[in-house]
């Protein structure tokens, strides 16, 4: 049977990859985002969402920064916004892939988070997200969760083209935080994983990121071994940006249970930066 799909928010960085990687597919994939479709209008939604096999929510508030001084803006997309798709799928029997994040996480295990560890967000980016999940739950319906991070993709501002940028126009030395710890995924891999959890009709709370796990500072430096040899990378403390949203410090997600259901591993990190860094020209 040819799956048809939703892709909200499909002009993001996810959500191009996945509209492309539902194409691959052979699903019969609907692209829906602003300013004709927008989540945080029930009845827009309600109007707009065609009837459907999945509806992947991708879109959301996503400026981690600006949300400290915009709660309002970030709960209304990433809160209300998923409950009003949550509501809209429920009552017309349509599957939703709702996309979440690690900030959800305070980041102050030592160990990869699983998905019932209890989540307590610093900032209100993860709390708006935190409170999207619980809607989605809370609505009931045929729902997976899915949480991801550090991601970067061709469609979207991301932390491998600004380092690999910094170092073709203008050179080294970076100064990067090794204090944050994740597992930086591709959104080409990240839509490949998505498609699996379709076809297999999968449904719950899942983590899905790169295999594998780094701090910023050394990420930084594979990429500056591809891009530019030599150039130099100097850890500094998140402290020390002054950013006004707190992230967390280690809050790499455990992929068991996606490896369990699919029976394969995730790419790892390092793949993924070679894809990306390949596709965009910089290797
Ligand atoms: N980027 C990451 O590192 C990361 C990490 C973990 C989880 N995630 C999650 O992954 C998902 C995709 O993230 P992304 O990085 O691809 O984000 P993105 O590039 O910012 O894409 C989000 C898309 O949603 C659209 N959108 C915003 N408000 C909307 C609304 N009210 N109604 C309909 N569409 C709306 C955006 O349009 P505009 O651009 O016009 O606003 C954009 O096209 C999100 O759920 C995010 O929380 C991202």
């Amino acid at each position: 049977m040819r799956l048809r799909v939703a892709v909200l928010g499909c002009n993001g960085m996810l959500g191009s990859d996945l509209a492309k990687a539902c194409n691959r597919a052979g699903f019969e994939t609907i692209g829906l985002d602003l300013p004709e479709f927008d989540i945080r209008d029930f009845n827009n939604v309600r109007s707009n969402m065609p009837q459907v096999d999945w509806a992947v929510n991708c879109a959301a508030y996503t400026k981690v920064d600006d949300a400290e001084s915009h709660r309002q803006e970030a709960f209304a997309v990433n809160a209300e916004g998923a409950h009003s798709v949550a509501r809209v799928c429920e009552r017309r029997g349509i599957r939703l892939l709702h996309v979440s994040t690690d900030y959800i996480f305070d980041g102050r295990r030592t160990r990869p988070y699983v998905e019932k560890d209890h989540p307590d967000p610093l900032g209100v980016y993860g709390a708006s997200k935190l409170q999207g999940e619980k809607s989605v739950r809370a609505e009931g319906g045929h729902f997976l969760v899915a949480r991801t991070q550090s991601l970067f993709g061709r469609n979207g501002p991301n932390f491998v083209r600004a380092i690999a940028k910094k170092l073709v126009e203008k050179g080294g030395p970076l100064r990067v935080v090794d204090d944050q710890v994740s597992a930086p995924t591709y959104t080409v891999h990240l839509a490949e994983a998505f498609v699996q959890m379709m076809k297999l009709s999968k449904e719950g709370i899942v983590h899905i990121t790169a295999s594998g796990e780094c701090s910023w500072f050394e990420f930084a430096r594979a990429i500056v071994d591809r891009v530019k040899p030599g150039e130099e990378v100097i850890p500094i403390k998140s402290s020390e940006l002054g950013r006004p949203a707190p992230r967390p410090g280690y809050s790499v997600l455990d992929n068991s249970l996606y490896i369990s259901w699919t029976k394969h591993p995730m790419p790892t990190w390092q793949e993924g930066m070679d894809a990306y860094l390949k596709e965009e020209g910089f290797v």
